[in-house]
């Protein structure tokens, strides 16, 4: 299949990230950008190292983290084959990357706005942040069961309110679930995005639909082509309807998406 903005890019930097039981479970992979226009937060790219053998075949998508006029930043949680081996990447290794793709997290400067992020799910808020007018209106609500350390928080307590929650021992969650609930009342009238596991983005709806909230869901759906083409990430509307996550979304409304 034929790829329209697909381009080989150089790796510019790959770094470990915090420690866990398991050596180098979280990355951050820095690429050469390519000659893109802007991207916006929440968007995403596939990426595939061109020397990866056919026995994987596709693509794995990451949310953009960051990024500048030179490169572009991905923070990627080792937890199968292709992320295993996305790890064992060089500097100066060569990857197809095309991008960037799906739509982006709504952004209205002046409305205070909650990011509910579940574990590597802060990885979009990194980039969302950074590119905010007024992130003063911003609060960032993490909850997370590897060391903090191992997480792209920093850059964003920089310059926003966050709040964290480890999930260490199983009554930590209850914690978690109440709070999520506190803050979603709080905010029922401003804006609310989220993106984590799916258990945490079905809390985060289910206390956004009972508030009457504003909750935007991010849909981290397996996929292959990332364009529309292989129907390998559909998910179900709000009228039972199937629809590509990585064309329509990954972003929805919550009270339009069934997840
Ligand atoms: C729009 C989008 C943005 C994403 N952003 C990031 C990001 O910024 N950082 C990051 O680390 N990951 C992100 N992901 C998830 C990432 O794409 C998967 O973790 C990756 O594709 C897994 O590939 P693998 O070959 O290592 O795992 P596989 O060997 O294919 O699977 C290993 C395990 O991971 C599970 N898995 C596979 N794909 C996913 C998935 N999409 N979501 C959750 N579990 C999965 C499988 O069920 C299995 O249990 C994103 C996914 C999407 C769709
Ligand atoms: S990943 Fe192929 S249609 Fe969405």
């Amino acid at each position: 299949m034929a790829l329209r903005n697909c381009r080989n890019v150089k790796v510019l930097d790959i770094t470990p990230v915090g420690e866990t039981q398991r050596p180098g479970e979280f990355f951050e992979l820095r690429l050469e950008r390519p000659d893109w226009d802007a991207w916006k937060p929440g968007q995403f790219v596939m990426i595939r190292p061109v020397d990866w053998p056919m026995d994987i075949l596709w693509g794995r998508p990451f949310s953009i983290c960051s990024g500048d006029s030179r490169s572009v930043t991905l923070f990627v949680q080792k937890v199968g084959r292709g992320t295993a081996r996305l790890a064992e990447l060089k500097k100066g290794d060569t990857v197809a990357l095309w991008g960037p793709l799906g739509n982006s997290f709504a952004v209205e400067p002046d409305t205070p706005t909650l990011m509910l992020a579940g574990g590597i799910g802060i990885a979009p808020f990194r980039g969302y942040v950074e590119q905010h007018s007024h992130p003063e209106n911003l609060k960032l609500f993490f909850a997370h069961r590897m060391p903090l350390g191992c997480y792209p928080h920093e850059g964003i307590a920089a310059v926003a309110d966050v709040e964290c929650m480890a999930e260490e021992k199983p009554e930590d969650l209850q914690a978690i679930i109440a709070r999520m609930g506190e803050l979603v009342n709080e905010y029922r009238d401003g804006l609310i995005l989220c993106c984590g596991p799916t258990p945490f983005m079905k809390t985060a709806q289910r206390f956004a639909l009972e508030a009457g909230a504003r909750l935007y869901v991010s849909l981290e759906n397996r996929m292959a082509c990332g364009v529309g083409a292989c129907l390998g990430c559909v998910c179900k509307d709000g009228e039972g309807h199937h629809v590509q996550v990585c064309t329509k979304g990954p972003i929805f409304r919550a009270d339009n998406v069934e997840l």
